[in-house]
């Protein structure tokens, strides 16, 4: 998993327990609490999930309402570091169907041509009608991670839609299919 998301999470637990929270859930997840994660090297998958699974232990959150602490602080920290990706995209339809290119964009900064091709398999974006109809396919299930950040998202942009889960890894499905509808505010 490229370092973004770790240096968002470990910012997250900073910012909510201080140091110490950090180091404890450092070592609850068998990872180097000293570690800087760059936003330009990727890590390994397993390491990340275990640094969400003790983040969520130790503040005794659910998998829900960690992701919504998350998402928050994920679109704060990516509007600051890339705000071009956000002016390019005027709605959150906009910025949602560009999503697995600005993924992307984020893997070209990748040595490796596998690592890439791994980050650009995970989304597709299809518009069908007026819903987009995203699938996402990745061992890491983090589809609950998904909901929380299109829900913020639409806040980022005062904008109300909902999002339907039509296929679910975690139910079994090959991969996530989610429906998405927005309403923009001038429609
Ligand atoms: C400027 C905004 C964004 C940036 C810079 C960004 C960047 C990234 C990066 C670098 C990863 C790690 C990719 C990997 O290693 O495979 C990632 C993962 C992810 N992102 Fe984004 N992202 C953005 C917006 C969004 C939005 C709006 C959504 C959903 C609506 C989203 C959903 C996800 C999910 C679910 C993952 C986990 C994928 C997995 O490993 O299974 N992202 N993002």
């Amino acid at each position: 998993m490229i370092g973004l998301i770790q240096k968002v999470l470990v910012d997250l637990i900073r910012r909510h327990g201080g140091d110490d929270a950090v180091q404890a859930i450092c070592r609850r997840a068998d990872v180097p609490p000293e570690r800087a994660f760059r936003i330009d090297t990727d890590y390994a998958d397993t390491e990340c999930l275990r640094l969400i699974e003790a983040t969520g232990e130790y503040f005794g959150l659910d998998e829900k309402a960690l992701y919504r602490l998350y998402a928050d602080q994920f679109i704060k920290e990516t509007k600051a570091l890339f705000p071009m990706f956000y002016q390019m995209s005027p709605s959150a339809r906009e910025f949602l169907k560009r999503q697995p290119r600005v993924h992307d964009t984020l893997a070209s900064s990748l040595r490796s041509a596998p690592g890439r091709d791994r980050v650009r398999d995970k989304f597709n974006v299809e518009e069908v009608g007026d819903t987009l109809r995203v699938t996402y396919r990745s061992p890491n299930r983090l589809c609950g991670l998904y909901e929380a950040l299109f829900e913020r998202l639409l806040d980022e942009y005062g904008e109300t839609g909902s999002i339907e889960v039509t296929s679910c890894q975690k139910r079994g499905d090959p991969l996530c299919t989610f429906c998405l509808r927005v309403e923009s505010s001038g429609e």
